[in-house]
């Protein structure tokens, strides 16, 4: 009744941005990525007829029940147990390496170890697509980090959900020059939250359509850089894509603009190391931080250049990291 797993945050090359169900997690458009291997959650979690509530705690920090992190994990835990047919309550302990909810996807990471460890220690077997389709439905972007390397998340069509699940485009090994740079230029956490800000582009933003109209070329682009390694391609499309999102963002009434002038420092920089023949490309998520890509080549001479930027607190260079997976060494 007790099982722990570890996750890797993943970053979007062609953004999730609007639900079609709140309730089951279904996205208005699918979306590609790439798992992180140096960013990660550890979860650990056990079912027990003893506990006379969930308890959860993470980084330290003991949720007392009255918080939203609580009951969606709280809602995540329930649905595990009706899956599962026990009415045994849980503890979760969680740890990520990296800031919580500040657009480095600890929510990806977070609830595709949640899913895997609950998952376990509750008894059910799920195969990789359904444990993906469980991932889903604690946040959406945790369906691709069950799955190591290059990762889409298919929309599918149907209302129960039953087409919407994650697999893999390319294993980790596929192309190991490929490099994300993520930078940490603030840690607080963010005003709105990526659930909140999404639902207000879908109901208000006069420009949502052209998002929808041409997302699926994004796809179709970065799937095919990303199988042809073609960096020019997969780069140029994943910056053209987060922008349009970002502008989706700013168009909604009233304007959410997660940018920092750090964010905006960083944007320039990367267009100005490319006017140098330096190639890269940023990319950026519900926050502040931005994430560059490059080839290996390049990595660490970007890496310098980005750290004496103002505002940069940290780096991490990252390549594409492996599954979801389990561990034998417990949290408690
Ligand atoms: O899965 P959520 O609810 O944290 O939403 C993620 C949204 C973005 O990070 C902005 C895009 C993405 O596809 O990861």
């Amino acid at each position: 009744m007790k099982a722990t797993a570890t996750a890797n945050s993943n970053i979007a090359l062609v953004k999730y941005w609007g639900k079609r169900d709140k309730e089951l997690i279904l996205p208005m458009n699918g979306s590609v990525s790439m798992t992180l291997d140096k960013l990660f959650t550890k979860t650990t979690v056990e079912f027990s007829e003893k506990l006379a509530k969930d308890e959860f705690v993470l980084g330290g920090k003991k949720f007392a029940g009255n918080e939203d992190e609580f009951s969606e994990v709280k809602a995540f835990l329930d649905l595990v147990r009706q899956k599962a047919k026990t009415r045994a309550r849980a503890k979760v302990v969680s740890e990520n390496n990296f800031p919580t909810a500040a657009g480095l996807a600890s929510s990806a990471s977070g609830y595709a170890a949640l899913a895997l460890a609950a998952g376990k220690a509750a008894g059910l077997e799920p195969d990789a697509k359904e444990l993906s389709m469980l991932a889903r439905r604690g946040s959406g972007s945790a369906s691709r980090s069950i799955f190591g390397g290059f990762v889409e998340w298919v929309k599918g069509k149907k209302k129960d959900g039953s087409d919407c699940y994650a697999k893999q485009i390319a294993s980790p090994e596929h192309w190991p020059e490929f490099t994300m740079i993520t930078t940490i230029v603030s840690s607080a956490e963010k005003k709105v939250k990526s659930r909140a800000g999404m639902a207000q582009t879908v109901a208000n933003c006069p420009l949502y359509r052209g998002w929808l109209d041409s997302v699926d070329k994004d796809i179709a682009d970065v799937k095919k850089g990303i199988l042809q390694k073609d960096f020019s391609l997969v780069g140029r499309t994943a910056e053209h894509n987060c922008l349009k999102m970002h502008a989706t963002m700013i168009a909604t009434p009233p304007g959410i603009i997660y940018w920092q002038p750090s964010t905006m420092r960083i944007i320039h920089a990367v267009q100005a190391f490319r006017d140098e023949g330096l190639e890269c490309y940023f990319t950026i998520d519900a926050g502040p931080q931005v994430k560059v890509m490059c080839l290996q080549k390049d990595a660490k001479k970007i890496e310098a250049k980005l750290n004496a930027i103002e505002g940069v607190k940290e780096t991490h260079a990252c390549k594409a990291g492996g599954k979801a997976r389990l561990v034998q060494e417990h949290l408690f």
